[in-house]
């Protein structure tokens, strides 16, 4: 780690406070794909999300001292090194640079929803690291704040600190690129597929920059990504399943059109991932309301109605043998948890 030396160590108060907060990841249905500036992660895009319930991950902070010269991480039980460690270091770096707090920190975190369930862990992650350690540091952040603060970890955990739809203003600079929640009276749910446990070949911070370097249609995408939130907004106000269900899935789609565009072509999907959209295109053609979207990676969520998300779960389970489907509705946002 690089902002906290042993001698700031010393200085650590004898009981640093320890502060305690979870945060439920979510799934883009405007994607997020590409940063105009990297440091300080401002999207290209602006994205809309939906925060997941039972997908909390919990995460302790202390300025305590950590282990001695570095911070004391551990995730699920084990001690990340190298990059990943690096990664979580560098975003306590900002906090402890925004408080005036110099020790090292221990930081103990735990994902209720293992990584085999298909959803992206960082969101969640970054979005219950930011609340605690800025707790634990003393910084008392409203949510607009958080959602700032929560970004420089990794850009979906901006969405993470709020419930429900939720939507990431690009913005341009630090101050106004954060997230905010919009109003939804619609009974929504995914049905989470899960076709490989195996991590992303490439990451997506990698894959986001080799698609705005190299691919002809990553500009196409951003211009129609503009188009597609605001058809998005709009469906959602009117509560109008078909349209939101279509632009969503138009929008991972093209998504995924300009990575495959990239020069190497970045290509997340396995045969299985064009075998559940072709499965999702047939239920739909049954009249049931099920509409895909896909991360970096894949597996496959589908977008539905809350009140036929396990008729969905069900149709897919028998048309997609041996992959794991489980229906998640929508969740709430961050929690500072008792006891901090
Ligand atoms: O937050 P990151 O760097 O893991 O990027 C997430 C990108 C997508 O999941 C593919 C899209 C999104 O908006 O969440």
């Amino acid at each position: 780690m690089s902002g906290a030396s042993s001698a700031n160590a010393d200085f650590s108060p004898p009981t640093a406070p320890t502060a305690t907060a979870s945060a439920n990841t979510n799934i883009a249905l405007i994607k997020y794909w590409g940063k105009v500036d990297e440091a300080l992660a401002i999207p290209a895009t602006s994205s809309l999300s939906l925060t997941l319930e039972g997908t909390r991950t919990t995460t302790s902070v202390s300025f305590d001292g950590g282990a001695g010269t570095a911070d004391s991480v551990t995730i699920n039980g084990s001690s990340p090194t190298g990059a990943e460690l690096a990664r979580v270091s560098r975003f306590l770096d900002l906090v402890r640079s925004r408080s005036g707090v110099c020790a090292p920190a221990t930081v103990i975190s735990r994902a209720s929803v293992p990584l085999a369930a298909g959803l992206a862990s960082s969101a969640a992650g970054f979005a219950a690291l930011a609340a605690a350690a800025s707790h634990a540091a003393g910084m008392n952040l409203d949510d607009r704040a958080l959602s700032q603060l929560a970004r420089r970890g990794s850009g979906s955990a901006t969405r993470s600190v709020f419930g429900g739809l939720v939507l990431w203003n690009a913005g341009h600079d630090d101050a106004s690129s954060y997230a905010e929640p919009v109003a939804c009276a619609m009974d929504l749910a995914m049905v989470v597929v899960v076709l490989s446990e195996r991590y992303k070949p490439i990451s997506s911070t990698r894959a986001m920059r080799a698609t705005m370097v190299t691919s002809p249609l990553f500009p196409a995408w951003v211009e129609a990504s503009e188009e597609d939130l605001q058809v998005a907004l709009e469906a959602v106000q009117a509560g109008d399943l078909e349209r939101l269900g279509e632009v969503v899935e138009g929008n991972a789609l093209g998504m995924h059109a300009a990575m495959m565009a990239a020069r190497p072509g970045i290509v997340y999907w396995l045969p299985q991932t064009i075998a559940t959209l072709h499965a999702i295109r047939a239920m739909r053609e049954e009249g049931l309301p099920v509409w895909a979207t896909i991360d970096a990676g894949p597996n496959v969520k589908a977008l539905t109605e809350g009140a036929r998300a396990e008729q969905v779960a069900a149709a897919l389970r028998d048309r997609l043998p041996g992959t794991t489907v489980s229906v998640r509705r929508p969740g709430g946002g961050v929690r500072i948890e008792e006891g901090s």
